[in-house]
């Protein structure tokens, strides 16, 4: 299907899958002539009465998937995520054509470990990065951070990264260079604490059994709430880390996870 005179594709939903009452996955056809870079972001959303609803979402599949994938939050009063979260097989939503985004491989300079640390839905880019074959030919090794309120919200993580250590395109890498952290904040886990505490006491570094961050060879995304990813980024600067982006690449990279 090709853009129509308004730049939008008509695509079909083709799974839908709800992990919480706040957060669910859906996939939907990929038009033909959709180009992204694994980590991007498009406009998705609904036809309505009068303008189309739309809102930025990150691609959760890689480049070379023949579907697309998203993670939503579902926001009591949301404009769109109200209507979205009832979506069903074969009903229509729409995509503008264009993506862009910043948690690109383009925007990062070379180095050794990425690190993609996200809270929330902000977990959506990495999936798409840690499912492209780039990712690990860039990187010896692949680290995956994702922090939620709760337990149930980290699902979809460990789907994904099960099913990533499985794929026959990328699952041998995955199983070698791919490496998973989870953390809860209002509920116990395996790790509990905010993203920024345990990067501060060692606990992310001693869980993983990893060096802790070196600008030398680490690159760093982070995606997610807008204060985690301040409050990330302001300990990140003091330690020599430069914020990149596509015009002038960097040690780290961020994005806030888009809600609505
Ligand atoms: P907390 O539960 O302590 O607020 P949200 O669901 O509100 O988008 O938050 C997602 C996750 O991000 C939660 O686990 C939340 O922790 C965490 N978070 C919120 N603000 C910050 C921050 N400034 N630094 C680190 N983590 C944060």
């Amino acid at each position: 299907m090709t853009a129509n005179a308004n730049g939008f594709y008509t695509e079909r939903v083709t799974e839908v899958q709800h992990y919480t009452d706040r957060l669910f996955r859906f996939r939907v056809t990929r038009p033909q002539s959709l180009r992204f870079r694994s980590g991007e972001f498009v406009m998705l959303g609904l036809p309505s009465d009068g303008k189309p609803l739309l809102r930025a979402y990150s691609i959760a599949s890689p480049s070379w998937d023949e579907g697309l994938e998203f993670f939503s939050i579902k926001v009591p009063g949301g404009p769109l995520t109200e209507k979205l979260q009832n979506i069903k097989i074969g009903d229509e939503i729409l995509l503008r054509s264009k993506t862009t985004g910043t948690l690109v491989h383009d925007a990062l300079t070379p180095g050794k470990r990425l690190f993609m640390i996200s809270t929330g839905t902000g977990i959506a880019p990495f999936i798409s990065i840690m499912r492209d074959p780039e990712s690990y030919e860039k990187f010896d090794q692949l680290i995956l951070s994702h922090t939620c309120r709760l337990v149930s919200e980290l699902q979809y993580g460990f789907d994904s990264v099960a099913a990533t250590k499985d794929d026959p395109l990328i699952g041998e890498l995955a199983q070698t260079q791919l490496l998973h952290f989870a953390s809860t904040t209002r509920e116990p886990s395996a790790h509990q604490g905010r993203i920024t505490s345990l990067i501060s006491d060692g606990t992310f570094f001693t869980a993983l059994g990893l060096e802790r961050f070196d600008p030398a060879h680490d690159r760093i995304m982070l995606c997610g709430s807008m204060d985690m990813i301040k409050d990330v980024g302001a300990m990140l600067e003091p330690m020599g880390f430069k914020e990149g982006s596509n015009a002038e690449p960097g040690s780290y990279v961020l994005e806030r996870a888009f809600v609505g």
